[in-house]
């Protein structure tokens, strides 16, 4: 059984990237991030709506990772640690399985650079070797060839279509599901 442990918090360096936990300071860029339209357009959630939604979701996140339920690192570029630009993380882990789920997004400003790839390949990195997974699952809508794409490129198999399994505002979604395995 995967025993988790995100205590201390780790930070994760990349050529470009810190992956970093988020801080109180961050409510503003999460508020932007999870109510923007354009990069909320396919995540199927309810946006965030003000500073004091933000500030809870925040706090909710840092006390699921302080009870090992989930991790999410914010995105920053290395020389702007304080600007937080994304976010990554694993959450609906399924311990007997040893598997995650891994959840992604990006300030529009800074999309097709590679951000989001170089983001994902080192989260993976540590899902496997730190976390112990054995495998990740990404699921997406299904009209987001953006993220179907970065998924591909760092070597996700698309493995299933679920017809209209999510329902969200008096619609039923389709959901696409990508998984890796470790190696
Ligand atoms: C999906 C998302 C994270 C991609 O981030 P990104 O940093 O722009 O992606 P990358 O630059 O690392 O792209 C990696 C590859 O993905 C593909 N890709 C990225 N954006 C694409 C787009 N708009 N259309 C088609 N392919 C795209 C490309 O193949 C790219 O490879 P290349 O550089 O060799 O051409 C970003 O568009 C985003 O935050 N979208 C909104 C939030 C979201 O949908 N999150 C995922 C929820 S499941």
């Amino acid at each position: 059984m995967l025993e988790l442990n995100f205590s201390p918090f780790t930070q994760i360096k990349t050529e470009r990237l810190l992956l970093r936990r988020v801080t109180n300071a961050d409510a503003p860029e999460l508020l932007f991030l999870r109510s923007d339209e354009t990069i909320m357009k396919y995540i199927d959630r309810e946006k965030l709506k003000s500073l004091e939604e933000a500030a809870i979701f925040i706090k909710t996140i840092d006390e699921a990772i302080n009870n090992n339920e989930k991790i999410m690192w914010g995105i920053a570029l290395k020389d702007k640690p304080n600007n937080l630009i994304g976010n990554i993380g694993f959450w609906r882990f399924i311990n007997q399985h040893y598997r995650a789920e891994i959840g992604y997004m990006l300030h529009p400003d800074f999309w097709n650079k590679g951000i989001m790839q170089e983001a994902l390949l080192a989260t993976i990195d540590f899902g496997f070797k730190e976390i112990k997974l054995h495998s990740i699952e990404a699921h997406i809508n299904p009209e987001n060839i953006a993220s179907g794409n970065v998924l591909e490129k760092c070597g996700f198999i698309r493995e299933g279509y679920f017809k209209e399994d999510y329902y969200l505002k008096g619609k039923f979604i389709d959901t696409v599901v990508y998984s890796l395995l470790a190696k």
